[in-house]
């Protein structure tokens, strides 16, 4: 069976619907015909700003929103990023095969350095790719299931898998990003050109999958829609709208075009009222299912480490392999 590895990042009190559609939804699927592993990848986390309680809070946060929305720590190996010291091992060897001017032209860094310049940023989040790097390699992975955001990431790693092959001899699987097109990038509801982004979007303009299902209907409700009062989907010209039907068939698996003769001649309204009706059905449960998961630390907290455990049985060859390839002396 083919290997997937994909991280998200307990960097808030949720998940975003970006995430869940661009991303988690696919590692839920995958996980019928893969190897799969997942991670919460907490040592990502540090590179910014953070409060270490609430991060210990988020990555218990995170893992639960995990498995409610379906990841099987029977079927898929789920585990902690910092709890598998191999991620940050290799980490260091790859940034020593990465050139500073490639790190440089990593978008992600520069997106978020924007603001504040670059001089204010971390050493750790420059090299954030690096570690993203290491996290797919070191399983060996083929597949790695992300967003559109995370396509250059994944750029980079193959690039250095086949650096790495090509220095020391054959050792990592060239992986592939994984992005299903039409859940690739779901935006944010007030400003439809950018991105859900739990940095830069509102709080109107971003729906928390543990928000009170009444205020995510409600921010659907008051989604920006465009000029006109035609549901159909028009990325150039109505980007609010097609915005709205491609979560609207995401959720309810029904094609954008049946959605759109559904509403042909019904104007914005309805079709707004109904895709809040779907989205509460989608977060009632979702919502109940996390807190109950989180009610238990003690049982979340050992799923994580048995998932640990199995991820090292991966981890541990693969780490042993390249420090063999590097010339290291072996060890005791
Ligand atoms: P993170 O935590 O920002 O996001 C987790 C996943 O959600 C996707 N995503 C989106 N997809 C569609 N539309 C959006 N608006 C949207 N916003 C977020 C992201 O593409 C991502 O797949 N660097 C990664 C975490 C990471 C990782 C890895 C991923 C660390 N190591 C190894 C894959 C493999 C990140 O910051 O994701």
């Amino acid at each position: 069976r083919p290997r997937v590895l994909s991280g998200i990042q307990p960097t808030a009190d949720s998940f975003h619907f970006g995430n869940y559609l661009g991303a988690v939804r696919q590692w839920v699927a995958l996980q019928d015909d893969h190897e799969a592993f997942y991670c919460v990848v907490d040592l990502h986390a540090i590179t910014v700003e953070y409060d270490p309680k609430a991060l210990r809070e988020r990555t218990r946060r995170s893992a639960a929103q995990l498995l409610a929305a379906g990841i099987d720590p029977e079927r898929s190996t789920l585990f902690v990023q910092s709890q598998v010291p191999e991620h940050a091992q290799l980490a260091w060897v790859m940034s020593c095969i990465t050139g500073m001017g490639e790190a440089s032209r990593m978008t992600q860094f520069k997106d978020k350095t924007a603001k504040g310049g670059a001089d204010r940023a971390t050493v750790g989040l420059f090299t954030y790719p690096i570690l993203q790097a290491a996290d797919i390699l070191v399983y060996q992975a083929d597949r790695v299931p992300v967003g559109e955001d995370q396509r250059q990431h994944v750029e980079l790693t193959r690039d250095l898998a086949q650096r790495f092959n090509h220095r020391f001899g054959k050792t990592f699987r060239v992986p592939e990003a994984y992005i299903v097109k039409e859940t690739a990038k779901i935006f944010d509801l007030q400003d439809p050109s950018s991105k859900m982004s739990k940095s830069s979007s509102s709080a109107a303009g971003i729906i928390d999958l543990l928000d009170e299902p009444k205020a995510s209907a409600k921010k659907i409700r008051s989604a920006v829609t465009d000029s006109g009062r035609d549901v159909v989907f028009d990325e150039e010209n109505k980007p609010g709208v097609a915005n709205l039907l491609t979560i609207y068939s995401a959720l309810t698996g029904r094609k954008i075009s049946e959605l759109e003769d559904e509403y042909a001649g019904r104007g914005y309204g309805d079709f707004k009222k109904d895709l809040a009706d779907v989205v509460v059905e989608f977060v009632t449960p979702f919502r109940e299912k996390t807190l109950t998961y989180l009610d238990d630390k003690a049982q979340l907290d050992a799923i994580l480490a048995a998932g640990a455990e199995r991820a090292r049985a991966v981890t541990e060859p693969t780490l042993a392999k390249v420090y063999d390839r590097l010339g290291f002396v072996p060890g005791p």
